[in-house]
């Protein structure tokens, strides 16, 4: 049965909206944003069991939904949190991989490579190897994703604590889930465990088709295991068109704040300063989208966040006169299909004002919620026996032969 057309502008347009995958973990609605397994984002943040005295849910919860489809109840969750308390002790080896970086490495290329320093950990690369029934491949995959995803939270804490800090190597505490781990690995109070649980969920899937995830299919069609998908996604997620566009923004607003002398900018010298980066060529980071055509759910959960906690933050306000100002000027100019704003218009801001203040940093803690979506579609990539990736190319003479015999 055919499902879609594919068009010459589609070819050579980075396949834009061909529909040639298949994911039943997340589905982007252009209108409505991202769901999760069927349920929008706020009825996730509602509906997932939260630690107590926490206003977000585990991160577990959510592995164990995207997973299964179901919600999962506090003793299921309570499974994940120990499997994950109980793998993450990371490698000595990692720590030197680590080390063994300049300082001013970019943090995204440390990740992927500390994360592949740990491939020959693989259950799957070594039951591939012991000559395992293709109908238990999505087993060992499902161990790699535990033992990585537990890991991931150590790995990036001292990511940071190396390149921009001390370089000492905090514990974990072993009482604490996922997101409040990470926090008091990276030293930062309440409620960065709670930023911590919203970066990483919000993050965690956008479909099968943008840059990191189809990346982590592609590379895992090949049976490549976890390790290697996973640090292969990374790298595409550290493209400035994709993960790195938090910074961007940051970037752009500090510009902003310099010129304003640190004071808030009345309506009209934002506008200005909004045409004036338009007609410098360059694109309003965190704005626009690929497919969405309304405000990324993703950035209205933050923006409530801030609005709780940060209602005074410089930079929040400037963020929420961009939120007025913006959307008019991209519709005025009349190129951008989505003018609202986007997940990275909101992210660094957060992280800004609880202390990380290196962006490079950012695009890394983007990777820790990937992981989890990616880690999930590779599981089930294995349990369903989907194929190797091998779509078919053209030259341009023969796309012009087929435009001129077209007509
Ligand atoms: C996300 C993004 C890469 C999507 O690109 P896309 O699918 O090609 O977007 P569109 O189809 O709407 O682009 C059509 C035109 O509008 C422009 N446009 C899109 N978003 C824009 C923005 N935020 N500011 C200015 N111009 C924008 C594009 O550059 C393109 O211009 P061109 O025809 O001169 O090349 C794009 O919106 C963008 O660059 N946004 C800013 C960076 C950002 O926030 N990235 C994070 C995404 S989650």
């Amino acid at each position: 049965m055919v499902i879609d057309q594919v068009k010459i502008g589609q070819v050579i347009g980075g396949m834009r909206s061909l529909k040639c995958l298949v994911t039943d973990i997340s589905y982007l609605d252009p209108q409505e944003g991202i769901r999760y397994r069927g349920y929008t984002l706020p009825e996730v943040f509602a509906k997932l069991p939260k630690p107590p005295g926490a206003e977000m849910p585990y991160v577990e919860g959510l592995l164990f939904l995207l997973l299964t489809g179901d919600v999962p109840t506090e003793s299921e969750v309570g499974d994940i949190v120990d499997e994950f308390k109980k793998r993450r002790v990371l490698p000595s080896h990692v720590y030197d991989v680590i080390d063994a970086f300049p300082k001013d490495a970019s943090p995204m290329a440390v990740f992927s490579a500390a994360i592949l320093s740990m491939q020959g950990d693989s259950s799957f690369a070594r039951l591939y190897r012991e000559g395992i029934n293709k109908m238990e491949y999505w087993d060992p995959t499902f161990e790699d994703t535990m033992d990585l995803l537990a890991k991931l939270p150590e790995v990036a804490s001292y990511i940071y604590s190396r390149l921009y800090k001390d370089g000492k190597r905090t514990q974990g505490d072993p009482n604490l889930d996922m997101g409040a781990n990470f926090a008091h690995m990276m030293g930062i109070p309440k409620p960065y465990d709670d930023v911590s649980r919203l970066n990483f969920i919000i993050h965690a899937d956008h479909e099968s088709g943008n840059v990191s995830a189809h990346t982590g299919h592609l590379v895992g069609s090949a049976l490549s295991d976890v390790y290697l998908s996973i640090s292969a996604m990374l790298n595409g997620l550290a493209g400035p068109l994709h993960g790195l566009a938090n910074q961007e923004v940051l970037r752009w607003l500090q510009d902003l704040v310099e010129q304003m002398k640190g004071k808030v900018p009345t309506e009209e010298e934002m506008k200005q300063f909004v045409w004036d980066t338009l007609n410098s060529g360059q694109v309003i980071p965190g704005f626009g989208h690929a497919v969405l055509r309304k405000t990324d759910p993703r950035y209205s959960l933050q923006r409530e966040f801030c609005q709780t906690h940060m209602k005074d933050d410089l930079l929040f306000k400037y963020t929420d006169m961009l939120y007025k100002v913006v959307p008019p000027i991209l519709t005025e100019q009349g190129k951008a299909k989505n003018p609202w704003p986007n997940v990275d218009a909101q992210s660094g801001i957060i992280h800004w004002h609880y202390g990380i203040k290196e962006y490079p940093f950012y695009t890394v803690l983007f990777g820790i919620g990937r992981s989890i979506g990616i880690t999930a579609n590779l599981i089930w990539d294995r349990a369903l026996g989907y194929a190797i990736e091998r779509p078919k190319s053209l030259s341009t003479a023969m796309l012009e032969e087929m435009a001129k015999n077209a007509k």
